[in-house]
Formats: structure tokens, C-alpha cells, sequence
């Protein structure tokens, strides 16, 4: 599917109703620097998946301005056309204060359900101001769908675990309005999920939703689970719904992906070869040595001091690997007023110096930290300057990097290292599939992957392409959109 098949689809299924996409984080940030105003596309794989969906569809996207720049670039009402030289959508933004974003982004959303929902070692914490603001924060929200929706007929998609509430609260008010959600992140069990003090209030918030999507069919059948037993509510197990005052969600799987084929045009420009000289010579690097790859938000759940220990013993193992290996870190920093992700930073700062200090030669240093924010085209060099990609996920619902990297490789070269427990191992079982919690095994991954044969990496490659060409993010917007128009229209019994 295309863009444009997947904008038919929409108009289909929308009839006349204008599309109104809802989130937390905004396609584009601006921010204020020396020069003047700077736009940043976020490191965030919901961005990275929602925007050519929003550019291919039009409408409204709301979100939250979050830029130190932001207000100076919108009309009096916070509205700015995107792209801004090719207008496409509006992007609606919506004002928070410091003790908002703090209490329903750093807080509730980020210190609450981010790490109870993925599996990592990592204890949530609940605080009862922090929901408090969360539900302010998700009333702000309606208010900017509803205000945006008028006396209209709209059809609301909304992302992610910040506006849990927020279906809910759209349904109370315009019963009319069609609400879709797709939780970009995993779903717990049960077990896991009813330690969460407002675990009530927030599954009668998603219960909101007409249509609500996961990216595999395990976190449907955990989600409806915690349903079951946690909410007055009849979970039908047959059509895979759950119905709460006699109104039903549909729950489904729908693995979400990139544009594959604007990644592998975009790729071929020459601003990518130039980034790619660049790097090299900012790395002092030569095109002989292979280059492992990582490139993530810094985040505990994205097993990076997994995969520099793991980098560490191969090097331990195979000294004669010395000066012939180089593992570069992309590191944009995330999240930093939280103390998790503080400790991490420190964390990753003294295991890099660690590894290099044990390493390093005088002209050779074994690991690359890259904290910064690096921009699209700088990615798309990094993974086409790679020999291996290494993505090390403790837990993490798709992760869309894994699918980038296989879209970028137009040459049809390149290893893909990939944790079992990503979304994205379900449908690229070509890649080199590891436990990060298992350092040795993930040491002769590393290892095996150095050594292995070009037409072995290419056999691979082109699986694993040929798999994301046709699950592209078009195909899974079509069916969401397909599946909303199917059980809309179904008869409730
Ligand atoms: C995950 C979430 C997204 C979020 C992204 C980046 O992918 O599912 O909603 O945007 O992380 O995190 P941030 O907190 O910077 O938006």
C-alpha cells in the first residue's frame, strides 16, 4: 500500500469526517538557538511512524509544544502548517505549564506507566499528584479535540499512554465522535498491571476507544486479561473485544512500520553521503574498519549497557579484533529530569570510559558515545555506514530503528543484531535474534556477525527487506483504518 491508496482508504472510511490525530509528542519541535530558530524532527518511533501517515491523509495533528521556540512560530490560536514549505496538515499545539508537563509527562506518563508496562527491572512509581495532573493534563487535551472538532463530524486516532483518559472523556461528551487509539508500547500481564494504583480508571479510560490497537496479538490478549479482571466489564474472547455500559472496544494487532520507500529514496541523496564523510572523519575512522551500530534514545529500556559489556567481552575474547572493530552509539538524551534515566546516563558514562580506557590504542578507540541529538539524514548515514546494527531492547513494543536500518540498506548489505524481545523479531526472523540479558551469547552474536560471509549478510538482507516493503507504515494505517470501518459497522450483540 501507498500513500495515496492509504489516503482513499481514510476519505473511505472517514466519509467527509475530518481526520483530528492526537499526542503527546509533536511531529516537529523548534527550538531557540544562537542563529535563530532550529526545527527538530524528535527521536520518538510514534513520530517516526505517524507523520508521513498525517502528511499522506491531512488534518489535524494535536499535540504538546513543547519547543523552546515553539510559540513564536504558530498563529494566536497555536496552529502552524507542516511542512512548513508544503503545508499538508495543521499541527495544533497545546500549551503546558512546568507543573504539568512534570506531573503528567515526567510523572504519571513516564515514571508511572512506562516502566510498568515493559518488562525491565525498572519499579514504577505512583504518586497521586502526578495523576491528578495527569487527568488535567488529558482534560486539556479534550478540550483542544473538541474545540478543534466543532459542530464537525470527526474521526479522533489517538497515540500512546499519556491520553489513557482521554477517550473516555471525548466519548462523554460527543458520544458521536469515532475514537481510535493505537498503545505504541508494550502491555503487561495482569499480574503486573493491577499493582497500578489507578489501574481502574485508566482501563475505563481506554474502554472509551471504539477501536484500540497493539502491535502484536500478545498484548491484546494481555490487555483484554487485565480487563477481565480488572473492570466492571463482559470480555468477549471470540471477536476479541471487551464491552464496559454496554458499548464495545474492539481490541486488535497491528504491527506498526516505516515508509520503506521514502527511507530508501531519502538515503540515496547526496546530503547523506556527505554526513557520512563527516562522521568518518569527526571518528577518525577509515572505510576498512566494520562498524557496529546503535542508535536510541537513551533509555533503560533499550539494553545499551548490555550491548557495550557485550562489546567489551568480544574484545576480550578476540583480542585480534582490536583496531579492526569500532562500536558508535548514537545517544539522543531523553527524559533527563527523571532519576532512571539520570543514573543510566552516569552509568553509561563510566562503563564507555571504562571499555576505552581497557582498550584504546593511540590511534584507535573501541567505542563512539554520540550524545546528541542527530537528525534524520545523520541516522540514515549511520546505518548505511554499518556493518552491524545492534538493537539490544530489553523490552520494547516494535522498535522502529531495527525496520529503518533494513529500509536504509538499498545496497542490500548490512547485519542486523535484534532482541527477542522487540515487536519487530516477530516479522524479521532474518536478523540475528539474541537475549541482551545474556552477555556471552550476545558477545558471540557480535563475534559471529564480524565474521560473517557477504553472501550470507546479503541472503539475509533482502528477507528481511523484502518483509518491511510490504508491511510498510501505509499498509498498517490502511488496516487500522479497514478494521475501524469493519467493526463499526457491526451489529453489537
Ligand atoms: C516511545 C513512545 C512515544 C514517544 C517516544 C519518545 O516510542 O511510544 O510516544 O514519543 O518513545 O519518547 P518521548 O518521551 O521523547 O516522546
Amino acid at each position: 500500500m501507498r500513500a495515496n491508496d492509504l489516503k482513499k482508504v481514510v476519505s473511505r472510511v472517514s466519509a467527509g469526517a475530518k481526520l483530528i490525530v492526537v499526542s503527546n509528542r509533536e511531529p516537529v519541535v523548534h527550538e531557540r538557538v544562537a542563529e535563530g530558530v532550529k526545527v527538530l524532527r524528535p527521536a520518538s518511533g510514534m513520530v517516526t511512524a505517524i507523520e508521513p501517515i498525517v502528511r499522506a491523509v491531512g488534518g489535524t495533528w494535536i499535540a504538546h509544544g513543547s519547543g523552546s521556540a515553539d510559540r513564536l512560530v504558530v498563529d494566536e490560536r497555536g496552529r502552524i502548517g507542516l511542512p512548513q514549505d508544503d503545508p499538508k496538515y495543521v499541527l495544533q499545539r497545546v500549551w503546558l505549564t512546568r507543573a504539568e508537563e512534570d506531573g503528567y509527562y515526567y510523572g504519571l506518563s513516564n515514571t508511572a506507566i512506562w516502566p510498568l508496562c515493559h518488562h525491565v527491572y525498572t519499579r514504577p512509581h505512583f504518586s497521586r499528584r502526578d495523576w491528578e495532573t495527569y487527568r488535567c493534563v488529558n482534560k486539556r487535551f479534550r478540550d483542544a479535540v473538541l474545540a478543534e472538532a466543532g459542530e464537525e463530524p470527526v474521526i479522533v486516532f489517538i497515540q500512546d499512554y499519556h491520553l489513557a483518559l482521554l477517550p473516555r472523556l471525548i466519548k462523554e461528551a460527543r458520544p458521536d465522535i469515532k475514537v481510535i487509539q493505537f498503545w505504541h508500547i508494550p502491555w503487561p500481564n495482569r499480574e503486573t498491571f493491577r499493582i497500578c494504583p489507578f489501574a481502574e480508571e485508566l482501563l475505563d479510560g481506554l474502554l472509551g476507544n471504539d477501536l484500540l490497537g497493539f502491535h502484536i496479538q500478545y498484548y491484546c490478549r494481555n490487555f483484554l486479561g487485565t480487563v477481565d479482571r480488572g473492570i466492571e466489564s463482559r470480555v468477549d474472547y471470540e471477536q476479541f473485544r471487551a464491552f464496559r455500559g454496554g458499548r464495545p472496544t474492539y481490541v486488535r494487532a497491528f504491527p506498526i512500520s516505516v515508509d520503506y520507500e521514502q527511507i530508501g529514496q531519502d538515503v540515496e541523496s547526496p546530503i547523506v553521503g556527505q554526513q557520512m564523510d563527516g562522521f568518518l572523519k569527526e571518528l577518525g575512522e577509515s572505510n576498512g574498519r566494520k562498524l557496529f551500530v546503535g542508535a536510541d534514545r537513551v533509555d533503560y529500556t533499550k539494553g545499551i549497557p548490555e550491548r557495550l559489556r557485550a562489546f567489551d567481552m568480544m574484545l576480550n575474547c578476540h583480542p585480534e579484533l582490536k583496531s579492526r572493530v569500532t562500536l558508535v552509539q548514537l545517544a539522543a538524551p531523553s527524559r533527563t529530569h527523571i532519576e532512571a534515566y539520570r543514573k543510566l546516563n552516569d552509568e553509561l558514562d563510566d562503563l564507555v570510559d571504562e571499555i576505552n580506557w581497557r582498550h584504546q590504542t593511540e590511534t584507535w578507540m573501541p567505542v563512539r558515545f554520540l550524545r546528541a541529538h542527530y537528525d534524520y539524514y545523520a541516522v540514515l548515514a549511520a546505518y548505511r555506514m554499518a556493518h552491524v546494527a545492534v538493537v539490544t531492547s530489553l523490552h520494547d513494543g516494535m522498535n522502529l530503528v531495527a525496520k529503518e536500518f533494513v529500509s536504509s540498506r538499498t545496497d542490500g548489505d548490512g547485519i542486523l543484531i535484534l532482541s527477542k524481545y522487540t515487536g519487530a523479531a516477530r516479522e524479521l526472523a532474518d536478523a540475528l535474534l539474541v537475549n541482551p540479558y545474556d552477555i556471552d551469547q550476545l558477545a558471540d552474536v557480535m563475534y559471529s556477525a564480524y565474521l560473517m560471509p557477504e553472501d550470507a549478510r546479503r541472503q539475509r538482507m533482502e528477507k528481511m527487506r523484502a518483509r518491511v516493503a510490504k508491511s510498510n507504515v501505509y499498509r498498517w494505517g490502511g488496516r487500522i483504518f479497514e478494521e475501524a470501518e469493519r467493526t463499526l459497522s457491526h451489529k453489537v450483540s
